[in-house]
């Protein structure tokens, strides 16, 4: 087989393995493992020899903060997530050969070793030096444990790892005013040991590979993330951690450090082709040492850096592997115009999809795919999926196929009619069939997915036109000879979509074929127009697709709508806690129970009330900004807490000695907190 002028022999498709630490939504599915699932299934028709690899990236940061969220074990949000997202990939028909865990004993072990050969070729920096740490929760800050500023773009919600705005791969120590994730202290500095794998030493070889070897091949918006990257110099990594969930270090002075989990994770594709390979009593070298095999990483475009320049350079210096043939990075698919988030609870999830939607796997399949984030962000809308559904599933697959098989019905019994001699406008639709399989493979070996789909629908297009065209209903009184050629070519094209629709929508190729009584025949068979032989019985047909209602699309958009509606009012009223300060800060500041003994307002101004205060300890004058809201009259004899401890500072010429407490809502109303009852003055608040 060729790809690029080179010849293959079988390939290793991944896709990115998903952190077990929430369900999956459309966004993971348009942007990477979709484009692969339907490339592996057009491999596989074609009788390549293809595994696709997948699992769930079961450690680093994002799961034990997690755990620590909800007050459980890293073990038990893995197992319930993972069975949920496994669940998920199968209900839509993602057609994993094996869907692994990097909790798996196979995996610890396959990492721990690469690691190890890794360190006896003596690839490593070992380095001791000073790291960020949190001291309120004794644990080192590494990746998402530590925000910070990063310094190349300026986005103030960095991680200890990656920039997820530029995409850029940090450390810890290159954020700008960095801050624990998990008390919001400023971290303190402390000495620890760590590996580090020098990615500056492997630059020359990834300018050569990537750069000068893939920049035909390879899409611009990865091609060009790699390349800024290796000209802005890279920098050793350290690829350990200081944390207790993860791969072991095989090391003995390693105790209590793991690996860095995009160290481990990228490995899990490897374990989980040995997992495949030992359950099938298949050998998994071929899929990872032969230079004949082609690697291709489907990821989305935060995932770059790690699988184009991280995982490469590993594979490289372990010295047996192959490295990556592409990496098809996808952008990122929008919701209804906003970024899809877990944590604002702005996403379709594939499972709550279902419920709603049961049965319709391959609607969200079509949508996502003819909107696929190939080249730029992309949105999905309710608006859209429905009108994709009615327009284009219904309107053209559906209405061709079921206007075929209805009136192959109703002449002819549901038999497959013979064909009699073929009109221009015949010839020229069997000579259009022909074209499609390689219009559609090439489209897909280039990774144009929208493209391909589109050409897919074209085919049902040109059926759609020929039997409107040709109005076999018309013709049947005068010419049953004509109706004939005219049945039997359409059947042709609806078992040539059978075929060509597989890699896109697989269940409502299966249903189709069910319907012709036929098998799914494989892609070298497209094209062919005597797929159905005449005289074949045709089963009863049944609808492809249905009409999605208007009522049935409000309902999503009123989710969405309450969704933001809650989202909008959180923020409004409670604005995020502030940094932590320490008990230290808190004991500095001295409230007190005082009394308003006179108030007044400062002339010339409208906010102002100077007011003179019993605090036990003294009586002083303060300004306070309450003027709008309270009368002077209505608050003299009024018990308030005041910070009497305040550096004193002159309002409009008057010395104010302190700070009278006030509680303000969102709508700007000021509240006293006073005592319940009479207290004496110089109470202590604290
Ligand atoms: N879990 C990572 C993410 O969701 C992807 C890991 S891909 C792998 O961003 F190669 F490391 F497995
Ligand atoms: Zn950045």
């Amino acid at each position: 087989m060729k790809d690029n002028d080179r010849w293959y022999k079988r390939t290793t498709v991944t896709s990115a393995l998903p952190y077990a630490n929430g369900p999956i939504h459309i966004g993971h599915l348009a942007g990477v493992y979709l484009p692969a699932d339907i490339y592996v299934r057009y491999l596989r028709s074609k009788g390549e020899d293809v595994i696709y690899i997948g699992g769930s990236d079961e450690h680093g940061v994002p799961i034990t903060i997690k755990a620590r969220n909800e007050g459980v074990t890293p073990q038990q949000i893995v197992d319930k997530y993972h069975e949920m997202i496994k669940k998920a990939f199968a209900d839509f028909g993602i057609s994993f050969d094996v869907y692994s865990r990097t909790s798996a004993p196979i995996h610890h072990e396959t990492a721990a070793e690469f690691f190890k050969t890794l360190y006896d070729k003596g690839e490593f920096i070992e380095k001791t030096s000073l790291q960020y740490y949190d001291e309120e929760n004794k644990v080192f800050l590494a990746d998402r444990y530590i925000t910070g500023t990063c310094p190349h773009c300026g986005y103030e919600k960095a991680y200890g790892d990656q920039c997820e705005n530029c995409g850029t791969s940090l450390s810890p120590t290159e954020l700008i005013k960095p801050k624990s994730a998990l008390s919001g202290a400023i971290p303190i500095k402390k000495e620890t040991k760590h590996w580090y794998l020098p990615l500056d030493k492997y630059q020359g070889w990834l300018r050569e590979w990537i750069i000068e070897g893939h920049k035909a091949d390879w899409k611009p918006n990865v091609y060009g993330q790699c390349k800024s990257w290796i000209d802005l110099g890279l920098k050793p990594r350290a690829v350990t951690r200081d944390l207790d969930w993860g791969v072991k270090v095989p090391l003995e002075e390693a105790e209590g450090k793991v690996l860095y989990v995009w160290f481990d994770a990228p490995i899990g594709y490897i374990s989980a082709t040995k997992e495949w390979a030992k359950e099938k009593g298949k050998d998994w070298k071929p899929y990872w040492k032969d230079k004949d095999t082609r690697l291709i990483h489907f990821i989305g475009k935060d995932n770059i850096v790690f699988h184009c320049i991280m995982f490469p350079s590993m594979l490289k210096q372990e010295g047996s592997y192959i490295v990556p043939d592409n990496v098809p990075a996808f952008e990122f698919m929008n919701l209804e115009n906003d970024k899809i988030s877990t944590s604002r609870n702005w996403a379709v999830w594939l499972h709550v999809y279902l419920e709603e939607f049961p049965g319709k796997q391959d609607v969200l399949r079509y949508v996502l795919t003819t909107n696929a984030p190939e080249t730029k962000d992309n949105d999905f809308t309710w608006r859209d999926f429905q009108a994709r559904n009615n327009n284009e599933l219904l309107a053209i697959l559906g209405n061709f196929v079921n206007r075929t098989l209805v009136l192959t019905q109703k002449y002819f019994d549901g038999k497959v009619p013979e064909p009699g001699a073929f009109t221009d406008n015949d010839q020229r639709v069997l000579h259009e069939i022909k074209q499609f399989p390689e219009k559609i493979g090439n489209a897909l070996d280039n990774f144009r997915f929208r493209e391909a789909l589109t050409e897919m629908m074209n085919l049902a297009r040109l059926g759609n036109k020929y039997l409107t065209d040709s109005e076999p209903w018309k013709l049947i009184k005068t010419d049953e000879a004509s109706v004939k050629t005219i049945l039997n070519i359409s059947l042709q094209i609806c078992a040539n979509l059978t075929i060509l629709a597989e890699p896109f929508l697989p269940f409502s190729s299966i249903k189709l074929a069910k319907m012709l009584d036929i098998p799914v025949h494989k892609w070298n068979d497209a094209g062919r127009t005597d797929l159905l032989v005449p005289g074949h019985q045709l089963n009863k047909p049944s609808f492809l697709f249905e009409k999605i209602e208007d009522d049935v699309i409000e309902k999503q958009v009123q989710k969405l709508l309450e969704t933001k509606q809650e989202n909008e009012a959180k923020e409004e009223t409670i604005s995020p806690a502030k940094e932590n300060i320490a008990f230290d800060d808190w004991i500095k500041m001295d409230v007190r129970i005082g009394t308003i003994l006179e108030a007044e307002k400062v002339a010339k101004t409208k906010k102002l009330l100077k007011l003179v205060v019993d605090t036990g300890i003294d009586k002083r004058t303060v300004v306070s900004g309450i003027a709008e809201q309270y009368q002077p009259e209505d608050i003299i004899g009024k018990q308030v807490c005041i910070l009497v401890n305040l550096a004193s500072r002159k309002l409009k010429g008057i010395e104010s000695q302190g700070m009278i407490l006030m509680a303000e809502d969102k709508d700007g109303r000021l509240s006293f907190i006073s005592p319940d009852d009479v207290f004496s003055n110089g109470s202590e608040v604290r």
